[in-house]
């Protein structure tokens, strides 16, 4: 058996042993006039989705380890924050450049509301809209040098908006193996033909490029400029090689990688110095460097007109509020302004990985930028090590299959501009030794596993 196949075994053993104490199925009324219509399956506390929430509470309960999910913090998600009174280093937060806790963004946004209010209230289509909507499309247009850009209340629901909207039955849509849920979805929604091509494996894209382009009319690559699990960045003079000579638009993700590469921040193509007009769609999020929440389109006014009218999470939902669009246009602008922020979360980046390297974690394909993951393989394990240290005063998320593949799980590093080197030096030492810990008692889903059959 597989060390993949035994853990997912291991994971639906150590379920089944726990769910003795799951809430049991309600019995089938038996309606007169609807007798074969089973109501059991109209309780929420009966679906399957729910059972796995219960299990995965009792097994956090019975390993004495505190849920990872939903912590409520006391204070704004900076380089700190404070979780049940206690301080606690942040790395699970992805403020990339320190602005959401910056007075300049905080008075613009309290200024707009003054003006503006809190909601736009309706629509931008139908409403109408106002010109702190055209000021952030301008400022996001001119960062891509593009034709046109549109603002979406949020990132996630512009992938899906966009890759459903422009893509149908006879079309073919290729994303990285490791492409973030919001595109899949969009992929799905799209009822374009799907294929994952491995992760940055371009000469795999080619591959089925080659084989399968002729059968579709329109074809589209999604990628991310910066990985949110991984820490690395695709080639994109290579992707922009393919899309030209296959003739299929090439999408690029950049939540992660806006105000984070390049010296300026401008993201990907910035940073490998290709010409971002050779990109069809740009894509981003307002939920990071730029301190708000909310996605944006970048490219021609064809494509932006299309979305404008047919993207239904635009379309059919509210405007961008006038904090939040304020928020973003400051936020490009400190950025602009202010290149040494992009330049220590460089350099942060950097530290990290290399402080994490020489304490011997594995650190997988990161690039040292904001995003560094310590793998350590076993679900339980890195559930663990979150909760430990968190005990020490360092907070960073588990990240756990099915979001990485099985045996790959690990803790994810967001890395900020305001953390300090000793911050980043603290947090590796702590983590190092844990792990340690975690290794030499063998803690793991097998190990957990028999000792609860034991019991
Ligand atoms: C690569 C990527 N795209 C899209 C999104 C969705 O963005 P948002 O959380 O701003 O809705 C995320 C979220 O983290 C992401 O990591």
């Amino acid at each position: 058996m597989s060390k993949q196949q035994f853990d997912r075994e291991a994971i639906l053993n150590l379920s089944r042993s726990m769910a003795k104490g799951a809430p049991t199925k309600p019995a089938a009324h038996r309606g007169t006039h609807h007798a074969k219509i089973d109501r059991s399956k109209t309780d929420f506390a009966t679906m399957d989705l729910y059972q796995q929430i219960t299990i995965q509470r009792q097994m956090a309960e019975k390993l004495q380890t505190r849920d990872p999910y939903f912590v409520l913090h006391e204070s704004r998600a900076g380089a700190t924050t404070i979780v049940d009174g206690k301080e606690l280093i942040n790395f699970a937060s992805y403020d990339y450049l320190g602005l959401n806790g910056l007075d300049e963004v905080h008075q613009a946004a309290k200024d707009a509301i003054d003006q503006f209010g809190t909601s736009v209230s309706g629509s931008r289509p139908t409403s109408g809209e106002r010109p702190f909507h055209r000021t952030l499309e301008q400022q996001l247009a001119d960062l891509y040098q593009s034709e046109a850009a549109l603002i979406f209340v949020s990132g996630h629901a512009t992938n899906v908006s966009t890759i459903g909207e422009l893509l149908g039955p006879t079309d073919l849509v290729l994303f990285d193996a490791y492409s973030h849920n919001s595109v899949t979805t969009g992929c799905k929604l799209s009822g374009a033909t799907r294929r994952a091509f491995k992760h940055n494996d371009f000469d795999d894209l080619e591959r089925i490029l080659e084989e399968t382009r002729n059968a579709h009319d329109r074809v589209m690559i999604v990628v991310e400029g910066l990985y949110s699990m991984d820490g690395d960045m695709p080639d994109l003079a290579r992707l922009v090689e393919l899309k030209d000579r296959f003739g299929a638009w090439l999408m690029v993700d950049e939540a992660h990688s806006l105000g984070v590469l390049g010296a300026t921040g401008k993201g990907l193509f910035e940073q490998q110095g290709v010409d971002p007009k050779k990109i069809d769609i740009w894509m981003g999020t307002m939920s990071k460097t730029m301190s708000g929440c909310g996605g944006y389109i970048c490219g021609n006014q064809p494509l932006i007109d299309i979305l404008k009218f047919f993207a239904s999470g635009f379309m059919y939902s509210v405007g961008l509020s006038a904090p939040l669009s304020v928020a973003g246009s400051k936020a490009l602008e400190i950025m602009q302004h202010e290149p040494w922020r992009v330049e220590k979360l460089q350099s942060n980046g950097r530290y990290f990985l290399k402080a994490a390297q020489a304490a011997g974690l594995d650190t997988g394909l990161s690039a040292g930028f904001c995003v560094v993951p310590v793998i350590v393989g076993d679900s339980l394990r890195a559930v663990k090590l979150s909760n430990n240290l968190m005990d020490r005063g360092i907070y960073a998320f588990p990240i756990t299959y099915p979001a990485v593949p099985m045996n790959s799980a690990r803790l994810r590093f967001f890395i900020s501009a305001t953390h300090s080197e000793e911050q980043l030096q603290q947090a590796v030492d702590i983590t190092a030794e844990e792990l340690r810990k975690l290794e030499d008692a063998n803690f793991s889903i097998a190990s957990a596993l028999s000792n609860l059959n034991a019991d």
